[in-house]
């Protein structure tokens, strides 16, 4: 098989690529591991960045997003048994975010693809990188009894966390930096009415806690839990009840709980490859990055490596200039980078850290008290959860 981009993953970085890449004509092949179904099963993020909204919209995958997907111009962060209020319209010049699920746009970016004969393969089986620094690269796969060679121009590595993609850059090359917390999110999923119509971001000393949504008839809701618990452990029963005492009084009594359709636990942690670029293949999304999630930067930061990425992608193809590719690593961490701070203060500031000193609750009671004493503090928080620019 031979075409220009080979994308190796079939999550929302590799299927916008793809798609992009196609509406100009750039010929691409997306290899996912997975089926379709499974990679739909995965119940991820669900807040978008006006910046990826946009994006979406230029894929020519925006319909359903603008008509189920909610606008979003501010949340909560329940704190001392109040809630404060973070007006992000206002704060950050007039912008705001969508509510809309990941596993949705994943549907409309995998039915664009079928619409417009894209070719995604699933199932696929050992994928291997091969030639990566010379002039003609090229991947291998398995399929069944049968390996298939695809030669292309450029290989994108948009596999994810625990993806092929990276572990192809040499050690002596690759540089990683981590951080993992020591505990988790529970989430759980069900079919009932939000408590609150906004997010609410709540610390307690119990542990922190999510009220998020995916519309007004279906409610996501996560608390922290040690690494050790198991989900199994985790009845509904006992999830509603830790969550209610974590929210304030008001909140609390306001809250409809019901059978979970699904329930997860999922560690924190904070993480950063480099470069972004080795030969002639590039990395996007959680293959590079993976943040906590209490900044919802995710999935963003996902979208904006690919707004890179395929502005630089078209600077080659169309117009034989690729200071867009060679500058893709620099351009794209510089952002990344953000993101990690702004989702490591996010996380240090709402959670309960098991070997906390009570000078480390001082500063995070002082850290939310100046938050909402200060402009300059609520602009801050307010441009960096709407979306730097790209
Ligand atoms: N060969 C082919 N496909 C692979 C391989 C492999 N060796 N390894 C992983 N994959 C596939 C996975 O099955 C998955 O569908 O790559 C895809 C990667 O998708 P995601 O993990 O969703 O990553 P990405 O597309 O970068 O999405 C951005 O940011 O914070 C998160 O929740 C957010 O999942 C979202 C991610
Ligand atoms: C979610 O709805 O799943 C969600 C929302 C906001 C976050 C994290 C997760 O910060």
């Amino acid at each position: 098989m031979k075409t220009k981009v080979c994308i190796i993953g079939g999550g929302p970085s590799g299927l916008l690529l793809s798609q992009l890449l196609h509406l100009k004509g750039i010929d691409n092949v997306v290899l996912e591991r997975q089926s379709r179904e499974y990679v739909l099963s995965r119940i991820r993020a669900g807040v978008l960045e006006h910046g990826f909204a946009e994006l979406m919209r230029e894929a020519q995958c925006g319909e359903r997003m603008d008509r189920e997907g909610e606008i979003h111009e501010g949340f909560f962060i329940a704190h001392d048994g109040r809630m404060d209020r973070v007006d992000l319209h206002r704060y950050s010049g007039g912008s705001s975010v969508v509510v809309y699920g990941q596993t949705e746009l994943t549907r409309d970016l995998y039915e664009a693809r079928e619409r417009m004969n894209g070719r995604v393969i699933h199932h696929v089986e050992d994928v291997k990188l091969h030639e990566l620094t010379g002039d003609a690269p090229y991947v291998t796969y398995r399929s069944g009894d049968e390996i298939v060679r695809v030669d292309c121009d450029y290989v994108i590595g948009a596999d994810g966390f625990h993806g092929v993609s990276r572990k192809s850059i040499p050690r002596g090359v690759l540089r990683e930096y981590e951080r993992v917390y020591p505990f988790g999110w529970l989430g759980v999923l069900s079919r009932t009415k939000p408590v609150s119509p906004e997010l609410i971001y709540a610390r307690h000393e119990r542990g922190f806690a999510l009220c998020s949504l995916r519309s007004q008839v279906l409610s996501r809701y996560y608390i922290q839990v040690p690494l050790s618990d198991k989900v199994e452990e985790w009845s509904d029963e006992a999830f509603w009840d830790e969550l209610r005492r974590r929210l304030p009084e008001e909140v609390s009594q306001r809250l409809i709980t019901g059978a979970s359709i699904e329930k997860s636990i999922a560690p924190l942690r904070s993480f950063v490859a480099e470069p972004m670029r080795h030969g002639r293949l590039f990395l996007a999304g959680d293959a590079a990055h993976i943040v906590p999630p209490t900044g919802a930067r995710g999935l963003n930061s996902a979208a904006s490596d690919i707004y890179y990425l395929y502005h630089a992608m078209l600077g080659h193809y169309l117009d034989g200039d690729d200071s867009g590719l060679d500058g893709y690593s620099a351009k794209a961490l510089a952002r990344v980078w953000k993101a990690q701070r702004f989702s490591w203060w996010m996380t240090m500031m709402l959670h309960t850290f098991p070997d906390s000193i009570d000078y480390d609750r001082k500063l995070q009671d002082t850290d939310l008290a100046y938050l909402f004493s200060s402009e300059a503090a609520l602009r801050s928080l307010a441009e960096n959860y709407v979306g730097l620019p790209f």
